[in-house]
């Protein structure tokens, strides 16, 4: 169901029939399938009749007069079974009117509508008609637009059983049947976007029918190919559509499928641009469209600049839950990996999966809150604070041999760094980093230490700094504490030594 967009009998018949069996149905199920069958059945005729009125009915001169003008010939007019509903009430109602069956579905489906004294008049009055078809080609529904400026343009059929706007895609049958044509489905916005790029060769375009797109229609749309192309208006309407359509898609986005959006210039829809333009233009434009990956991290971006260390956390973390949602493979790592470039930071940290854990009665909770601070190793912890601003290295200086031959881990590492920047002060973190390279098991640490680092304020950088500094300190005098200890057991030491023991010693139990 969830794979092809299925209803559940669907589904299993699907299944059923690939292995050759027939599933067993109960009276019910094929009295629903039956009824099913006769109102498509009846919609069919209903389409064929209003097509009939385009062709003969004397008042339809004017709407194959702005069929004309809007530039389709009668080829893709009957390929798509366009029609013509003519003025007046009751023009289906009559056609039908021997027929209580058909005009039982005319009722259910809306085509006809009961009047207060409980007489029926025809829905859809003097407007062209689009039939909406299902993959097999059976009528749905219709769409029917107005040939002048009346409002509203386009009147729908209303929902039925058979007819869920949240499922169909208008030009599905069409698409299917020119399947060997086209190579991405192409969605657009409107009936007569579909209608005027097949007038132009350029087939598997598809609509929704003036609804919001669901993640139905993207199934279904995923069943026919794996590459899709939305197509929407340059304007905001447009923007909002996109982003809503790049949400839904996000789960979907398993291997090898692809999406891609173009964006129309403001005020025109593809119908007018193939026109103005032309099939080559229209479709340089889907050659060139805009990967969903480009799009996502720009609207992000858009949203929340790259320019600080702060912003850079709001953007990796609200891009962050969109990526979470596309399915585990190649393409959500890529999208992690492209996160973790734009916000300066590590494939780890912006997945969320580093420790950020907290506690609660039931034990840790993963990415609940900020993680408690967790002891870094110091000289790692220093190491990336002269990274992150090289200028602290001037707080080093003085006490520099109470540290700098301690046994810590990433001790060496944070001698190097000093030692790099005594010897170009104005060196860069940038430049730094890239004389680090090579040393992956260090960098790994030195890289949770600057993630941890991430949103401090220059303040809390020196303060970071100094206090590190300290721990190395305490670290160090520890050690000298430890030495002398040692010593005092085979020897006795000498006053100073015994004068510093006493004072670390203290030192040391005062922290
Ligand atoms: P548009 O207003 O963009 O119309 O609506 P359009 O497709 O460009 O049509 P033309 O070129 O003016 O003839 C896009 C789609 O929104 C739905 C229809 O499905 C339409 O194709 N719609 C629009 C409605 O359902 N009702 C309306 O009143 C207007
Ligand atoms: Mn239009």
């Amino acid at each position: 169901m969830e794979y092809e967009g299925l209803p559940f009998i669907d589904a299993l018949e699907k299944l059923a029939s690939r292995l050759g069996l027939t599933i067993p149905k109960d009276a019910q199920e094929s009295a629903k399938a039956q009824v099913k069958l006769s109102t498509t059945a009846v919609l069919n005729r209903v389409a064929e009749f209003y097509s009939a009125q385009l062709k003969h009915h004397p008042g339809a001169s004017h709407a194959v007069h702005y069929l004309k003008a809007r530039g389709l010939t009668g080829t893709v007019a009957k390929a798509f079974g366009l029609g013509f509903a003519p003025a007046g009430w009751d023009n289906l109602l009559s056609h039908f009117q021997n027929d209580s069956e058909v005009l039982q579905v005319l009722e259910q489906t809306g085509l006809i509508i009961k009047h207060e004294q409980g007489r029926f008049y025809d829905r859809f009055r003097q407007r062209i008609m689009f039939p909406i078809r299902n993959r097999k080609g059976e009528v749905l529904g219709f769409g029917g637009r107005v040939i002048d400026d009346s409002q509203p343009k386009y009147l729908n059929s209303p929902e039925s059983p058979i007819f869920q706007k949240g499922y169909c895609l208008y030009g599905i049958y069409e698409a299917l049947k020119s399947r060997q044509k086209w190579k991405s489905a192409l969605v657009v916005e409107g009936y007569l976007d579909v209608i005027a790029l097949a007038q132009f060769g350029i087939m598997g375009a598809l609509a929704t029918l003036g609804t919001a797109m669901t993640v139905h229609h993207l199934t279904s749309l995923f069943q026919l190919v794996d590459d899709v192309v939305f197509c929407f208006d340059g304007d905001k309407a447009g923007q909002a559509a996109a982003w809503k359509a790049l949400q839904l898609v996000l789960p979907l986005l398993v291997q090898p499928r692809q999406v891609r959006f173009v964006f129309l210039p403001q005020g025109t829809d593809p119908d007018t641009y193939v026109r103005q333009q032309g099939a080559a233009a229209f479709l340089a434009l889907t050659e060139n469209s805009t990967p969903l990956s480009e799009y996502f991290f720009s609207i992000l971006s858009q949203q929340t600049p790259l320019d600080s260390v702060d912003n850079r956390a709001r953007f990796a973390n609200t891009a962050r839950t969109f990526i979470a949602q596309i399915p585990d493979g190649i393409f959500k790592e890529m999208m992690f990996e492209q996160l973790a470039q734009l916000a300066a930071s590590s494939v780890e940290v912006v997945r969320g999966e580093k420790s950020f854990r907290s506690f609660s009665s039931r034990g840790w909770k993963k990415n609940k809150v900020l993680p408690p601070p967790q002891p870094l190793a110091p000289a790692f912890l220093a190491s990336a604070l002269l990274l992150r601003a090289p200028h602290l290295h001037a707080l080093a200086s003085a006490k520099r041999p109470l540290w700098q031959e301690i046994t810590a881990p990433g001790i060496v590492l944070l001698n190097k760094i000093v030692d790099w920047i005594n010897e170009q002060p104005s060196i860069t973190g940038e430049a730094l980093h890239q004389q680090l390279q090579g040393q992956n098991a260090e960098l790994k640490h030195l890289a949770d230490c600057e993630n941890r680092i991430m949103l401090l304020s220059d303040e809390g950088l020196e303060a970071e700094f100094l206090g590190a500094l300290d721990r190395l300190i305490v670290i160090g005098r520890k050690e000298v504490t430890e030495k002398l200890l040692q010593k005092s057991k085979t020897r006795e030491l000498t006053p100073e030594e015994k004068q510093q023991l006493k004072e670390f010693l203290q030192y040391v139990e005062s922290i």
